[in-house]
């Protein structure tokens, strides 16, 4: 994403979003006046800053019409750090209270990875020049300097004529030797060539604590502890110097970031406008309000967010972050329970409820065809990489939205999912016989008769269709 976040209004955010997704106008829309907030908010001054509180969203939508898009979608827009976890998975057994705030240690880790990658970038350069040094070196050592013996010998007096300014001959073959390797290994031209280099291997073993529970954190930094008083190892290993370069590139741009300052700028991005997307918060409403067995954990387990989602401090390896300004998006289906079957105060805390649609077989047809990233894009991408030209009539397009709506309803609505076990089961024979028997360079018409023909047996028949699309 080019633009910034700052210059998109509400307007052009949801413009974005359209790129990706089709209809769910009502999501968009409020999707980004929360994301415009924070923004406002960043915008406003220090003292009501802190006293304005993130408009956290409830999807409500069955399964399959894109929730988890939009606010995937919406991450990528403002370049947020972006985690999501399953409600119900802190149900299941085995669960201890702390593990809920693993999503946030899970969101400031991708703060971390990202403002790595930035960081990375700036010192890009530096560090492209500093490995191309190592490498240079390798290939033709420069020779000895030449001060270092010559100095004491000239302190003797005995050896007059060499003095550091007037290099020998050596000096002069091993630095044009130098200068032209340099032109080639810039061009490329020594890429397959074998080198020596370091590595620095980890001695981490795997360490597991015996005899009881200890949560993630506690695991982690022993983890690190004892990573960190192993002695890290040099090995040398026989590479090309392409992968030297890549390894060294790494290594080096990793010595030229401050990591205290990637960890300070991490903590702070996932504070402001870092993302956590909570899905199937239906799984952990108390439908019928009726106590007793699995319901205990459920309203647990709502406890247990509660904190995290009205702002509390969470520890983790990076240092403590603050919850209170990030954006939670949760969502679910909400066939059984009702968003008010939530306890109240979680309820108070997710005051945007957002209704998504059902797709239509028209909004099928749309999905198909129009998002940057839709199905018939793909697999065309995919077999342009075989040479082989892949292309939708229109009309096809029209039969595969009439046979996936067909089959959500005759089998088990999954929405737009639908379309991929469709599209998959219509190409499958075609991407098995690329590059074999269909040579590169040919060209496939989907028509709706193809359509047809791969898929209308399997839709008439139920039991198939269970199991195939
Ligand atoms: N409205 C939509 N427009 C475009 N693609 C969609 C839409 N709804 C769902 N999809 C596609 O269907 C798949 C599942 O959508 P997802 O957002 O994960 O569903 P859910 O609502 O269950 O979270 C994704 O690949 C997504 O791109
Ligand atoms: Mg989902």
């Amino acid at each position: 994403m080019t633009t910034p976040l700052e210059n998109l209004t509400p307007k052009q955010i949801v413009a974005e979003l359209d790129k990706y997704i089709i209809g769910q106008f009502d999501a968009k829309r409020n999707v980004a006046i929360a994301l415009r907030n924070r923004w406002r908010r960043m915008n406003s001054d220090e003292a009501m800053r802190r006293e304005i509180v993130p408009n956290n969203i409830l999807m409500i939508g069955a399964t399959g019409v894109g929730k988890t898009e939009i606010a995937r979608r919406l991450a990528m827009i403002a370049n947020a750090p972006f985690v999501k976890v399953e409600a119900s998975k802190f149900t299941e057994v085995g669960y201890v209270g702390r593990d809920v705030e693993s999503m946030v240690r899970d969101l400031v880790e991708q703060a971390v990875n990202m403002v790595k990658i930035a960081k990375k970038e700036t010192v890009r350069a530096r560090a492209t020049e500093v490995v191309e040094d190592i490498i240079m070196d390798i290939l033709i050592p420069p020779m000895q300097d030449k001060g270092a013996g010559l100095l004491v010998a000239n302190q003797n007096g005995s050896n007059p004529d060499h003095t550091d300014e007037t290099p020998t001959q050596d000096h002069i073959l091993n630095e044009k030797t130098r200068s032209q390797f340099r032109v080639k290994l810039r061009a490329g031209e020594l890429d397959s060539r074998k080198i020596d280099i370091d590595v620095q291997q980890s001695q981490a073993p795997n360490v597991g604590v015996m005899g009881g529970a200890i949560d993630d954190l506690s695991m982690m930094n022993i983890q690190e502890m004892i990573g960190g008083m192993m002695p890290k190892k040099a090995k040398k290993r026989r590479v090309t110097v392409a992968e030297a370069r890549k390894y060294l590139l790494e290594e080096e741009t990793t010595k030229l970031i401050d990591m205290d300052e990637v960890k300070e700028e991490a903590i702070r991005k996932a504070e402001d406008v870092g993302i956590i997307f909570i899905d199937e918060i239906d799984k952990i409403a108390n439908a019928g309000g009726k106590g007793g067995g699995p319901d205990v954990s459920r309203e647990g387990v709502q406890r247990d967010l509660l904190p995290i989602v009205e702002g509390s401090t969470v520890n983790t390896k990076y240092g403590s972050i603050k919850t209170d300004h990030i954006l939670f998006v949760a969502a679910g289906a909400f066939h059984v329970s009702k968003p008010s079957d939530l306890i109240p105060e979680l309820q108070g805390r997710f005051p945007i409820r957002v209704e998504l649609q059902s797709l239509t077989e028209s909004d099928f047809y749309h999905i198909l065809k129009e998002p940057k990233n839709a199905l018939t894009r793909q697999y065309e991408a995919l077999l342009a990489a075989e040479g082989v030209e892949l292309t939708f009539e229109d009309a096809s397009l029209s039969e595969l939205a009439k046979i996936a709506f067909e089959i959500n309803a005759s089998v088990e609505n999954i929405g737009a999912r639908r379309l991929q076990t469709v599209m998959s089961t219509l190409l499958n024979e075609f991407m098995f016989d690329i590059p074999d028997k269909i040579l590169p360079n040919s060209k496939i018409v989907v028509t709706q008769g193809l359509v047809q023909e791969k898929l209308l047996s399997l839709v008439k028949n139920r039991d198939l269709s269970q199991y195939i699309l």
